[in-house]
């Protein structure tokens, strides 16, 4: 297992059961580095963690940042691909649910975007406590995996639920995340991301709302899933993710061109792209200067990229996006029969919390073959994952043709 694990541990008298995990992800092949609250310090030794892993234990939020090209917490959060917290404490739940950042592992928590497995380890009655129970449910609608704890003695010389589960019952569990990511694995997808800006003169061009986030974590869970990955942007204000082949380009036809050099040798392309439908017929070579004149632009079409890939596509995989003002599900279904499309994500970009900007979306996905599945509000990151399982899905079965059933 080729991958850097994050094991954050919290103040609990199972800590010492961390050690053996530590240790078994050691043998498997991982990269394990540990950062301690310091309760946990008091359970056991900062020492016997670096002895374990051959990497220096941290615990202070303003500690020794030497290693460090950035601050520590950023530094730790993007060096791992995953993080288990283990054991994790109803305090320290309690910060995760309220995205508290008091200490090192709370902060980098927050700057840590990729999966976690949290595993809980407390006596019964905290473990069944109302406030315990709610926060573990916020943590699972953010797509925190849990793993329950056991059953059995515990420490406060009481018999229930909160054990930590077994070391090997936790690396099993980390395993077969880390599996499930993959996906993708052996693909290549094309993302487009980001709006077009269509030059009306050296200083002026038309352009639209998108910040490219829709695109971009698409592009991002695509490489988690274990996909190479191209991303052709239009224009973004978000840093480039890591990972994947990165090409900035500005108008319609560029990202046309750029689209048309990768499309032979992927597997899938997903346009979420907002392309421009029309572009300015004379761009002009100089700032047009204000005059007492009203100014008229004459507006030519672009290419219709989707379209275009729709009429040349062999095998691969075409997903379409649809940003709808009104009948949204009318004018989405007539782009995906047009553009000769798998499945269009549509979305009512005037809904609040849906479309352009904002880190959530409201999505209908409309399938070839009629089948509709409609998701309630959720983060752009997690409408991603649902495109990318449905993409794998596709990919994997090639059931193109043969839609999934409904599934919220
Ligand atoms: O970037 P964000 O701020 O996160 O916002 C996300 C989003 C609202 C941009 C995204 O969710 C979205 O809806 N993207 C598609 C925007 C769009 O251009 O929709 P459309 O209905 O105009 O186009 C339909 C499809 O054809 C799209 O996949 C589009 O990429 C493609 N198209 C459109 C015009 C054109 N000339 N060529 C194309 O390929």
């Amino acid at each position: 297992m080729q991958k850097n694990i994050l094991i954050g541990v919290t103040g609990g008298i199972a800590a010492y059961k961390v050690v053996e995990v530590a240790s078994l992800l050691k043998k498997s092949g991982a990269n394990v580095k540990i950062i301690m609250t310091h309760n946990a310090t008091e359970f056991v030794s900062p020492r016997t963690f670096q002895e374990i892993t051959n990497n220096a234990v941290s615990v202070e939020m303003f500690g020794d940042t030497a290693n460090f090209i950035h601050v520590e917490h950023i530094a730790l959060a993007d060096w791992a691909d995953f993080m288990l917290i283990a054991p994790a404490t109803a305090n320290f739940l309690a910060k995760m649910a309220h995205g508290i950042a008091d200490d090192l592992l709370s902060t980098t928590m927050l700057a840590f975007d990729k999966k976690i497995l949290v595993c809980p380890a407390m006596n019964t009655k905290m473990f069944e406590n109302t406030a315990t129970q709610a926060n573990l449910s916020t943590l699972k609608a953010r797509g925190v995996k849990i793993l329950e704890p056991a059953e059995g003695n515990l420490a406060c010389g009481t018999v229930g639920k909160g054990r930590l589960p077994e070391p090997q019952e936790i690396c099993a569990e980390i395993k077969k995340i880390l599996s499930e990511e993959q996906i993708l694995s052996g693909r290549k997808i094309l993302v487009t991301a980001g709006g077009t800006v269509e030059p009306i003169d050296p200083v002026r061009y038309i352009g639209n709302r998108s910040s490219g986030r829709m695109g971009y974590e698409i592009a991002k869970a695509a490489v988690n899933a274990g996909a190479e990955v191209v991303l052709i942007s239009g224009k973004s204000e978000l840093e480039p993710p890591k990972n994947l082949k990165f090409i900035k380009v500005e108008a319609a036809i560029d990202m046309r061109e750029a689209v048309l050099n990768e499309f032979d040798s992927v597997d899938a392309v997903i346009m979420s792209a907002a392309v421009a439908d029309y572009r300015v017929k004379n761009v002009s070579a100089q700032k047009i200067k204000k005059s007492d004149e009203n100014l008229t632009l004459e507006l030519v079409k672009n290419p219709d990229i989707l379209k275009e890939l729709g009429s040349i596509k062999k095998n691969q995989v075409l997903i379409g996006f649809a940003a709808e003002t009104q009948n949204i599900l009318d004018y989405a279904n007539k782009k995906l029969v047009e553009k000769n499309l798998d499945f269009i994500v549509a979305n009512d970009v005037t809904a609040e919390g849906a479309g352009f900007g904002v880190p959530t979306n409201i999505a209908t996905i409309i399938w070839r073959g009629g089948d509709v599945e409609t998701f309630d509000k959720m983060s752009k990151a997690d409408l991603a994952g649902k495109i990318i399982e449905r993409v794998a899905d596709l990919l994997s079965k090639d059931k193109k043709f043969f839609p999934l059933t409904s599934n919220h």
